[in-house]
């Protein structure tokens, strides 16, 4: 607690339980008092949580991109709803396709290719200093990106379960 005292340069703050979804364990805390007594609530729990900087200049938007095999293959701008600074289509966002810059997509996808991951949905922030990652999703919702952008990801990731199992099983017919 006495190094959130300290660090008096980071408000607001943003406070996530680890396990959060649907932006349902996201919290804004605006005060120094509200960023102790949360933290402090959340340790009470044994919650295990994270604090970020609050990314004022995104406000209430973010982007949700989709990779499958290493490319983005859709991508949306959500909005929050009037006073909301949560982004989430659970939290009544709006949602309209939008196509991420070079840089974005570079961002994005080694963000997956770090991770790992065939498929990922990773949440980007528009800040005043370049896109910020806030989040690759290992196993995203693929209702509101394929609704709004019209995109067929489930047919993507078949396709790349096809390509992959043909890639394999060729490898191991070598191997025999
Ligand atoms: N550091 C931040 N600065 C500004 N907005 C944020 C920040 N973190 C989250 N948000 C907003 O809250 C939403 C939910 O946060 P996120 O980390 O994606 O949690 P969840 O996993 O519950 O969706 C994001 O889509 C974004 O709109
Ligand atoms: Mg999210």
């Amino acid at each position: 607690m006495d190094g959130l005292r300290k660090n008096r340069g980071g408000l607001p703050r943003v406070i996530k339980q680890l396990e959060s979804t649907h932006g349902a364990g996201v919290i804004l805390a605006e005060t120094y008092g509200q960023l102790i007594s949360t933290v402090e609530a959340f340790q009470r729990l044994r919650v295990r949580i994270l604090l970020q900087e609050f990314v004022r200049e995104a406000a209430g938007e973010d982007i949700r991109a989709i990779v499958v095999g290493g490319k983005v293959v859709a991508s949306m701008r959500r909005v929050a709803q009037p006073g909301e600074f949560r982004s989430n289509l659970h939290r009544g966002a709006s949602a309209q396709p939008e196509a991420l810059s070079k840089a974005e997509e570079a961002l994005v996808v080694r963000a997956v290719a770090v991770m790992g991951l065939d498929v990922a949905g990773v949440d980007l922030l528009r800040s005043s200093r370049g896109p910020l990652v806030l989040e690759v999703n290992a196993s995203p919702g693929l209702e509101g990106i394929e609704n709004t952008t019209g995109v067929d990801v489930a047919g993507h990731i078949i396709r790349l379960a096809e390509r992959k199992v043909r890639a394999g099983s060729a490898s191991s017919a070598m191997d025999e």
